[in-house]
């Protein structure tokens, strides 16, 4: 991860955008590696409200710095920039300063393509991802259960360094299943387990990242 000029990467379409982030596909002109670039939503900016998603982001970066780059089970960030505007590379106006992230652009299929089901309150986690979760046929090459055990294994490796991620959410999850390997691709929702919990609640806990997965990944019997 370091910081980069935007001038090297070429914007190709739009991938998407969730509460926080607006979301570009782009090329590396000198790579040609396929990348995610990141800001806050336009929305956010134009009104400068963005100062909570630019504190997020922040997070997001350096607990990639001390353990995200160690696994392979979210998006490798590429770089940053400092926060600035950059009106001129997304072709609008809005003349205020925001930092920029470049990730690595997944690979495979999110386990729910429209993040507005949250706010319809379509009953996630059971239709659109039960084959993914629970396949009919199980090859034998590939682990059972490919998907809980790897975000156990991703909130573990967070934990080590003291940290949690949550909001594990299928929009989240990109997964390849002929490869049984998934990638979170947002792991904005971060605690620090030695932050103060928000007034109110209990100190957060492994429990509330087993919650996120009995939550978004379980059926009952
Ligand atoms: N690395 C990536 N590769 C491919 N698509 C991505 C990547 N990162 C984000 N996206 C797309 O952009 C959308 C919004 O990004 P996300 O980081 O989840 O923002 P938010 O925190 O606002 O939910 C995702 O739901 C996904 O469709
Ligand atoms: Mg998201």
């Amino acid at each position: 991860m370091e910081k980069v000029d935007l001038e090297r990467y070429e914007i190709t379409g739009r991938l998407g955008s969730g509460a926080d982030y607006d979301v570009k596909a782009a090329t590396d002109r000198e790579t040609g590696l396929q990348v995610a670039i990141k800001r806050p939503v336009p929305q956010a900016i134009s009104r400068n409200q963005h100062q909570a998603i630019e504190a997020r982001t922040e997070k997001i970066l350096q607990a990639y710095d001390e353990v995200g780059f160690s696994t392979d089970l979210i998006s490798p960030i590429v770089g940053y920039t400092e926060p600035a505007v950059h009106d001129a590379f997304f072709g609008d106006e809005l003349g205020t300063e925001y930092r920029v992230v470049v990730e690595a652009r997944a690979s495979g299929i999110p386990l729910l393509g429209d993040m507005m089901s949250k706010f319809k309150g379509v009953p996630i986690g059971v239709g659109q991802n039960l084959f993914p979760l629970f396949p009919l046929v199980k090859p034998g090459s590939l682990p059972p259960h490919p998907i809980h055990n790897q975000l156990l294994d991703l909130e573990e490796v967070y934990l080590k360094s003291g940290y949690m991620i949550l909001d594990l959410r299928p929009q989240n999850i990109f997964y390849q299943p002929g490869l049984a390997q998934m990638t979170v691709i947002d792991t904005g929702a971060l605690v620090r387990l030695d932050d103060d919990p928000p007034r109110g609640r209990p100190p957060f806990d492994i429990n509330d990242a087993c919650l996120e997965i009995i939550k978004f990944y379980t059926t009952p019997e």
